[in-house]
């Protein structure tokens, strides 16, 4: 069986490395298959897998709008062969909407999503089963790529709203510079936790990673030199109702956590808006590998923002990490936020 994935093009490389990076960490059984920017499909899937791996995307992806079964595949000639072949009893519910998707190709969209739920409607004429374009229970998703389509069916949503809903200035506690929820998100996929681990945040302002890791069902730790965005974070991740946290008002210099921690996911001070606790320019980044390395377990992951002006290579060497990926995304003119994966040597 296969899984289809219509993913974020805000960035070219980070979506498809999150997906990885949760495919890793979950063992996920199958076999990748990018077609194109924002179109990914999951082959080889098993039939009793498939369920539980689609849930586990739909609940961890930051990066991917929607994700689909494929029904079939097959030429834009033998459309009308292939909705005709489907029993759509096994897939709609009472009723549903056709959209359609297209990635280089040029076939009309409304005519398309029109003659298809006609082509389904004509073949349940005899049941109760309506089209219904606001709000369907089950939608039929078609994918153009160049003259192929991908007939799919959504069986579980994405939680697109948190996204918007939780953005840093709707939270109850508000200090500017925390990153975007999805961005969060990504990087704390990109730490390979999984459900039940212990993800920690050293420089935890006002919560933002903490709670994309919460929300996936992480145990979390957040610390931050400035008592008071350490009580903002708790704030944040109650009013997010996360509950299995903690936070400390410590200085990254000091920290020596009461266990270690399975990964830690941060975005450290630079520039002159942020305070660094009295540390000058890159210093904070050396001093940050140093004390982070033995709070972390032996396979922890780490994933960082850094400004990229800041040459972080020397500092991973010199402390035993070794860089796994990075990732750039420009920021504006003079600003590049690149994002980093890092382990301890092998
Ligand atoms: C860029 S902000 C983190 C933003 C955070 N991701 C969020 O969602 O709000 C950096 C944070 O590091 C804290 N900080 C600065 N120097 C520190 C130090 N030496 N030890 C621990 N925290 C420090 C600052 O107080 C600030 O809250």
């Amino acid at each position: 069986m296969e899984l289809l994935f219509i993913q974020s093009q805000e960035h070219p490389k980070l979506p498809i490395a999150e997906l990885k990076a949760v495919i890793e960490c979950e063992n996920i059984e199958g076999t990748l298959d990018i077609i194109t920017e924002g179109l990914v499909i999951l082959r080889d899937i098993s039939d009793e897998n498939l369920e539980k791996y689609y849930k586990l995307f739909v609940r961890r992806l930051g990066y991917t709008h929607e994700v689909h079964e494929v029904i079939s595949k097959f030429k834009y000639e033998s459309l009308e062969e292939e909705i005709l072949k489907v029993n759509w009893q096994e897939y709609i519910k009472d009723n549903f909407a056709v959209r359609l998707k297209r990635f280089s190709s040029d076939i009309d969209t409304v005519g398309c999503e029109r003659e298809v739920g006609s082509l389904i409607l004509s073949n349940v004429n005899d049941t109760d089963i309506k089209v219904k374009l606001e709000n369907p229970n089950s939608l039929v998703r078609l994918v153009a790529y160049q003259d192929n389509i991908f007939l799919a069916i959504e069986r579980f949503k994405l939680n697109k709203k948190h996204f918007e809903e939780i953005k840093p200035h709707k939270r109850p506690f508000f200090y500017p510079g925390s990153m975007s929820p999805k961005l969060a998100r990504c990087m704390v996929n990109l730490s390979r936790v999984c459900e039940g681990d212990l993800v920690l945040d050293p420089f935890c302002g006002t919560g933002g990673i903490l709670i994309e890791a919460g929300l996936i069902g992480c145990k979390v730790a957040g610390s931050d030199v400035n008592w008071k965005m350490k009580n903002g974070t708790a704030i944040n991740l109650e009013y997010c109702g996360i509950e299995n946290y903690r936070t400390f008002n410590v200085d990254v210099r000091e920290l020596k956590m009461y266990e270690k921690v399975d990964s830690v996911v941060t975005d450290p001070p630079y520039g002159i808006s942020t305070s660094t606790g009295d540390i000058d320019g890159d210093e904070i980044f050396n001093e940050f590998f140093h004390s982070i390395y033995s709070n972390m377990k032996d396979d922890a992951f780490l994933c960082m923002a850094s400004p990229h002006y800041v040459d972080l290579q020397p500092m991973i060497d010199e402390v035993g990490f070794q860089l796994m990926e990075q990732y750039h995304i420009k920021m504006h003119r003079s600003l590049t936020r690149v994002i980093s994966v890092i382990k301890k040597k092998d």
